[in-house]
């Protein structure tokens, strides 16, 4: 396989599954707004679309991340990764930008996820903490597996 080619569509994979994640909130979130309007079929739509959306999203993620490849541990590290990332970089810098450009209401919103992402962060970690003792013998194997992907992506992603 080429590996331009498979970076490429990895790349794809990630940017399909956010469409189709954003899709599926945005979707709920005119079946709410239609609902207040009194649209009920419509949102009713919206709502039905909502789920397909979800399991097109699915569909991407099981190629992005195969479930042999998860481990309870890992799950839990691509979670505090992520909110981690949230809360520290993305969070702040989008704050910054805000408080620039005196849009209050943005700040407040970014407070709050920096506050929410913060939180994420510290109950995944604490079941990590609680996972890694629990089934941390256990898991040894599969955990060596989900390396070897991640060695196999990052590869990869060298190009
Ligand atoms: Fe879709
Ligand atoms: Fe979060």
């Amino acid at each position: 396989m080429n590996n331009k080619l498979v970076l490429e569509t990895v790349n794809n994979l990630e940017s399909a599954f956010a469409g189709e994640s954003m899709a599926n909130r945005k979707y709920l979130y005119f079946a709410k707004q239609c609902r207040k309007l009194g649209a009920i079929e419509i949102a009713e739509v919206f709502e039905k679309t909502a789920e397909q959306e979800t399991a097109h999203a699915h569909g991407h993620l099981e190629l992005l991340f195969p479930p042999k490849t998860l481990t309870i541990e890992n799950m839990l590290q691509m979670a505090i990764d992520g909110e981690t990332h949230e809360y520290t970089e993305m969070y702040p810098n989008f704050r910054h930008t805000a408080l620039q450009e005196q849009n209050s209401s943005a700040v407040k919103e970014f407070d709050e996820q920096i506050e929410e992402s913060k939180e994420h962060a510290q109950t995944f970690n604490t079941l990590l903490t609680k996972a890694a003792k629990k089934f941390g013998a256990l898991t040894k194997v599969e955990e060596r597996h989900a390396n070897r992907y991640q060695d196999t992506l990052n590869n990869i992603k060298k190009g």
